[in-house]
């Protein structure tokens, strides 16, 4: 880009106040500030801010909200033999090598209170081991059990990119060869003032913010990775978030039902808690399947009961997903179809002045469960909470550091009591992915060990 077109385009969006700061900068910072600017897509910026002033979410209207079709958890024989269908089934995709695995770490993890990337903070209960290396000792296990290299894919931003990457460098990608892990970057923003103007940081850049993990679809389209692993033969993204450290990756049984219901998108939900869990709800709306987030429908939807006194929208995304390439393909191929979402939040920033001032922005983001409408056909899965989903997103109190570590723990300690050994109360526990995934591999490993009591217990 020339100087003349950036200020043509400062010009188009009524950024003059930038054009102004441009003309004041020594020719080195005229071109910083030239280079920083092609980082982002300024007319999709404008194009969406325009949508929302005047107030036409880019989403659709909710008209009818049902409760969805779930395959629930087994209640009988009959419905257990076809989890283990499917389980033969997500096996066979698996050993076929048509599963490759994606984990969006690409956010700002500000609600933790945690500076690096939310995937270096330590979670496990005994050894401290980092939600990657829970993650990385998975995808080695799954790969030894079923004989094939699974492909790890790691979504990063801008804002935490190099320190991931450096990350997994200083761990020797925690065993994994560094040929199979793939990081890519999600789009950035820029936020834009309810009145129209793009923000400098004191810095000297872009007031800015992640596309959000939607981005993830049309990063990986934009960065070639897709093309390659279609090329390559794969075929269905298992997808989770960095925040889960429970998360079964690339569970055979959700893969098997999502092959065997034809799904180009399938989803792991979970009874929620109560009618104020922070969770998104997974309904049948407008005659789809969709995830409506909890910030976004109204509380008579949230605390709705039905007439057993349970409630009726009881299906919380848990954010685990399987989508299949050829949907992404599909939903990329043309341009990013994913509608817009905007939240207001406020941001510090250096005004023609240099004075830093704090002020109202407008931050827009895309989901990736807004996919899930667009999809030919869907599947949804009911999954125990207590053995799949413990996120850390606080601080303290719920979803919070503490909170995981127990259920890791409670899910280990129950892992140890269905292979026959008791383990005091007072004790931690943890077993490494790289000893067992499940409790049926425990079992079958931990037949002659023996292990002393009222101790600690870390099984490597
Ligand atoms: C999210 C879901 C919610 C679900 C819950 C389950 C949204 C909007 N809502 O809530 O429906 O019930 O998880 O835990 O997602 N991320 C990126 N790039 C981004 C934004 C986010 O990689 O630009 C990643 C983050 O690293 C994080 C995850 O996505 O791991 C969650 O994003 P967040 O916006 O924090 O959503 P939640 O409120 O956690």
């Amino acid at each position: 880009m020339t100087e003349q077109e950036l200020l043509r385009i400062l010009q188009q969006y009524g950024q003059d106040h930038l054009a102004d700061y441009y003309h004041t900068l020594p020719p080195r910072q005229k071109h910083d500030l030239l280079q920083k600017f092609i980082q982002f897509d300024i007319h999709l910026a404008f194009k969406v801010y325009k949508e929302f002033c005047l107030k036409k979410d880019s989403g659709h209207a909710i008209r009818a909200i049902e409760p969805p079709r779930v395959v629930t958890i087994p209640k009988n024989i009959e419905e257990q033999r076809k989890v283990e269908k499917a389980r033969l089934a997500g096996e066979a995709l698996i050993r076929q090598r048509k599963v490759a695995v994606l984990i969006v770490a690409g956010g700002q993890g500000s609600r933790l209170g945690y500076e690096g990337p939310k995937g270096t903070f330590r979670i496990s209960p005994l050894i401290d081991k980092t939600l990657f290396q829970l993650f990385a000792e998975q995808v080695i296990a799954l790969s030894r059990r079923y004989g094939v290299t699974i492909p790890l894919l790691i979504m990063t931003s801008l804002e935490n990119d190099r320190e991931t990457v450096q990350f997994f460098h200083a761990h020797s990608f925690f065993g994994l060869p560094p040929e199979t892990v793939h990081f890519f970057q999600q789009g950035m923003l820029p936020t834009i003032t309810p009145n129209g103007k793009l923000l400098l940081r004191n810095d000297g850049n872009f007031v800015v913010n992640p596309d959000g993990h939607g981005g993830s679809l049309k990063a990986l389209h934009d960065s070639g990775l897709l093309k390659r692993l279609t090329e390559q033969g794969y075929e269905e993204l298992f997808y989770c978030q960095v925040d889960n450290p429970l998360v079964k990756i690339a569970d055979p049984v959700f893969l098997g039902l999502h092959a065997v219901t034809g799904a180009d998108a399938s989803t792991k939900v979970v009874r929620r808690q109560d009618i104020r869990e922070k969770v998104g709800l997974y309904v049948y709306v407008n005659g789809r399947d969709a995830v409506v987030e909890y910030s976004d429908i109204g509380d008579d939807h949230m605390s709705a009961f039905d007439e057993n006194g349970d409630i009726l929208y009881w299906a919380g995304n848990t954010a685990i997903h399987i989508f299949s390439l050829a949907f992404i393909q599909r939903l990329t191929d043309h341009g990013f179809v994913l509608p817009y979402h905007c939240a207001q939040k406020s941001v510090e920033y250096i005004d023609h002045t240099g004075i830093s001032c704090a002020t109202d922005v407008w931050k827009f983001e895309t989901f990736v469960f807004d996919a899930i409408p667009l999809a030919g056909r869907t599947c949804c899965m009911e999954v125990i909470r207590e053995e799949e989903f413990a996120p850390v997103k606080n601080k303290e109190g719920n979803d919070s550091p503490e909170t995981a570590r127990k259920a890791m723990m409670g899910l280990h300690r129950n892992w140890l009591q269905k292979a026959g050994i008791d383990t005091d109360p007072d004790t931690k526990i943890e077993i490494s992915p790289l000893f067992a995934l499940d409790s049926i591999e425990l079992q079958e490993k931990i037949k002659h060990m023996k292990f002393p009591e009222k101790k600690d217990i870390y099984i490597e």
